[in-house]
């Protein structure tokens, strides 16, 4: 297993290129077999989630030829349907779930293995069965996994949560099906539309009149296309809060500011200075941090990909954060680790009250998963002394040339392969 090692202390500062947005690149990589014809997709992010989707869509007959680190070609004319496919890889992450969507256009019957993906409570998947349902698929829970007979048919449904992978699977099964599909209180993250925008690129017709509606009339077919899969505003979000962190200057290029536009308010209460270009944001934090009090939301909320970075940042704020997360509420599976590098936190009932101003001392730790990787990251990063962070394969699940970028912006970093 690999270790994250750091030293604290340093100022984060340099330009970073965001890559392409893991949420995004998943539901479009496995959205290839709705199609029967070839497609191209570039600004693929190098990170393992996206190895494990395209080693599942080869093992279900997709021919996948890399085109250079960040672009692939997906021929799904050969695709089988899934039926309880290698269940370890599809395990290995949450974006097979999409498998359910996105095989009702070709195949009339499907079995879908359980997904794997971040281990941070519960997942439910019942709003992702009960749109299907709703669009006359036969639906059933077996052990293996999810069996999904028929062909999807159009239907209105109200998502009671708005839930971004349900909402992916409503769009790719009705962009092949029959009729008007219209989905209300839908999610509406980047990733969602950058879905939408690749499909309609490939002759889907989706239309969004008013925010979280979707409205999808499904076409007979979709032809092959080309797309450039957006940028990964989480990714962006967790370098801007690594430098408020560490105190430094940091300039994000291939940036859209419009999607981190709602991070902007928190962050300049904080204490950060905010600059916008056409593709970049730059963030300089100005003196001390000012403690925060945030709850997550649906975009354009704050995200709860976000949350254990924000927390980890709070420990450095003179006086009391509050952070919820009600979307995850048992997302705080990090927070042991923080304490015992001397931060004041208590988490409980989805929220943790954090009395920031202790310094951190680095030791070593365990990532729960992804993003918390991330937030112990953030702590290393402000810490006295050395940190070696375990399990530094859950990291790299959805951030692309992590340590190279740290190292880039001045960190005391490095990957260690073993025991330390
Ligand atoms: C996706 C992302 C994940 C991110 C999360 C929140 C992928 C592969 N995963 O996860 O990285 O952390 O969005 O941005 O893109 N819910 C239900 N029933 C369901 C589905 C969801 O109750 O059937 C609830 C969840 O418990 C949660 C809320 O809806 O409280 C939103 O979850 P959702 O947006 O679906 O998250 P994921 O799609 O699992």
């Amino acid at each position: 297993m690999k270790q994250l090692v750091l030293s604290g202390g340093k100022p984060l500062s340099g330009e970073v290129r965001v890559h392409g947005s893991k949420n995004a690149a998943l539901p479009i990589l496995f959205s290839c077999l709705l199609f029967s014809e070839p497609i191209e997709l570039t600004n693929l992010p190098a990170i393992t989630d996206v190895s494990a989707a395209l080693s599942l869509l080869s093992l279900l007959g997709v021919r996948v030829t890399r085109a250079g680190s960040e672009s692939v070609i997906l021929d799904p004319r050969a695709a089988v349907p899934p039926a309880g496919c290698d269940p370890a890889l599809s395990g290995s992450l949450r974006g097979s779930l999409y498998l359910l969507g996105a095989s009702c256009g070709r195949f009339p019957e499907r079995m879908v293995p359980r997904p794997g993906g971040c281990n941070f409570g519960a997942r439910p998947i019942d709003l992702h069965l009960a749109v299907l349902r709703a669009m006359g698929l036969a639906v059933s829970e077996t052990g293996e996994g999810v069996f999904v007979k028929g062909r999807p048919k159009g239907a209105t449904f109200h998502f009671p949560i708005a839930s971004v992978g349900a909402t992916v699977n409503a769009v790719l099964a009705a962009a092949t099906g029959e009729g008007r599909t219209v989905l209300t209180n839908a999610a509406q993250e980047p990733h969602v539309l950058d879905l939408i925008a690749f499909l309609r690129s490939a002759g889907a017709r989706i239309s969004l009149p008013a925010p979280g509606t979707v409205v999808i009339d499904g076409v007979p077919r979709l032809h092959g296309t080309s797309h450039r899969v957006c940028p990964d505003m989480i990714e962006a979000g967790t370098y801007l809060l690594f430098a408020m962190a560490t105190g430094g200057e940091i300039a994000l290029r291939s940036c859209p500011p419009e999607q981190l536009a709602p991070l902007f308010p928190l962050l300049s209460g904080m204490g950060a200075r905010i600059g916008t270009g056409v593709d970049t944001v730059a963030l300089t934090r100005t003196g001390r941090l000012s403690p925060v009090s945030v709850s997550t939301s649906p975009y354009p909320g704050f995200p709860t990909d976000l949350q254990p970075q924000l927390t980890a940042l709070a420990t450095a704020a003179d006086g009391e954060s509050v952070i919820s997360d009600p979307i995850f509420p048992t997302r705080f599976g990090y927070v042991a680790d923080l304490r015992r590098m001397g931060a004041t936190i208590v988490a409980e009932n989805g929220r943790a009250t954090v009395s920031g101003g202790a310094p951190l001392t680095g030791r070593r730790m365990t990532a729960p998963d992804l993003r918390a990787g991330a937030a112990l990251t953030l702590a290393a990063l402000t810490a006295e002394g050395e940190s070696v962070i375990d399990r530094f394969d859950l990291i790299e699940r959805g951030y692309a040339d992590y340590a190279g970028t740290l190292s880039s912006l001045g960190a005391s970093v490095k990957i260690a392969d073993g025991d330390v």
